[in-house]
């Protein structure tokens, strides 16, 4: 395998149909929902950036014009801001595409999976490898220690093999996740042997569940090219990487910080709560809020 060491590109798969945030999600894109004041890909797209990557690529289907938009310079909001003297804002709005940060984008013309929407990226990523970060997965890092996609790139950077953010998942719960098992190779880190897509309880090899975060090789286009269609007609993400396991090695990496599941209702609604507590402009008042709630 090549000796990669800098991770320099970011892919978003954003073409899911997010049915289970319908009817929000009829006409306007799962991850432009937010999180207090701010949509779910914006916070992925900061995660990634403050991993060092530059080059975010995002792969749309129909109805995610709003994400394009939201990355693209608003001439006259920004003027209206200048004009009405509204600095701070106009800095928000300003601070969203920094002016070393590219944006390209692709289509998945059918939702065929999260491995397809993966390989519809490979033209731009080329030969190098690059991230994925699933928006609807809201991931933190420890407070004021760095953010899960940083810590993954320096992991990569020691290991020169993919990566996958795993956490320990209820028993209950295997059923929902990428579930990885293997022999322990350092400090949060385990050597993967075997990876199955969403196990029965009884089926499963580990409890530890792949977050959506990865850092992968090239080579898992040509491995996901090569997978046959598994459940629902779709291309998993799972499959493809499972066939790194044996010629390149691949690690699962327990993340330091949290993950909130935005993809379902109530980790969309701890999400917003959480944040909702720690918010600068906010905080303080939704706190007194929720203390004065009567929970009977
Ligand atoms: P999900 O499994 O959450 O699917 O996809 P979904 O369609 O977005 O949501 P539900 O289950 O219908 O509510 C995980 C991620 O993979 C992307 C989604 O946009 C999401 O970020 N994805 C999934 C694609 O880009 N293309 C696909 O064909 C499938």
């Amino acid at each position: 395998m090549k000796n990669f060491t800098n991770v320099n590109k970011a892919v978003f798969p954003v073409a899911g149909l997010g049915t289970r945030f319908l009817p929000a999600t009829k006409a306007q894109p799962k991850e432009m929902l937010p999180i207090v004041d701010k949509p779910l890909i914006q916070y992925a797209v900061e995660e990634a950036y403050e991993a060092g990557i530059r080059h975010m690529i995002f792969v749309t289907g129909r109805n995610k014009r709003a994400i394009e938009d939201h990355f693209d310079t608003a001439y006259e909001l920004e003027n209206e801001l200048e004009a009405s003297g509204k600095e701070e804002l106009l800095a928000t709005v300003r601070s969203l595409t920094p002016d070393d940060m590219d944006c390209s984008y692709v289509r998945q013309p059918r939702s065929l999976g999260l491995g397809h929407a993966v390989l519809c990226a490979r033209s731009i990523v080329g030969d190098e490898p690059f991230a994925v970060l699933l928006a609807d997965d809201l991931m933190c890092g420890p407070h004021g220690g760095p953010g899960v996609l940083a810590q993954m790139v320096e992991v990569f950077r020691q290991v020169r093999g993919s990566v996958l953010a795993v956490q320990e998942v209820p028993l209950e719960h295997v059923k929902r996740y990428g579930i990885v098992a293997g022999e322990p190779a350092g400090d949060r880190l385990v050597k993967v042997e075997r990876m199955v897509e969403k196990p029965a309880p009884e089926n499963a090899p580990s409890r530890l569940g792949v977050a959506g975060r990865y850092v992968l090789t090239p080579s898992v286009f040509e491995a996901i090219r090569q997978q046959p269609r598994g459940s629902g007609g779709e291309i998993q993400l799972t499959d493809g990487i499972a066939q790194l396991i044996g010629p390149e090695g691949v690690y699962a990496y327990r993340y330091e910080g949290k993950r909130f599941d935005c993809g379902s209702k109530q980790g969309f609604l701890e999400a917003s709560v959480e944040f909702g507590m720690r918010h600068a402009e906010v905080g303080a008042g939704f706190r007194d809020y929720l203390r004065g709630l009567d929970f009977s």
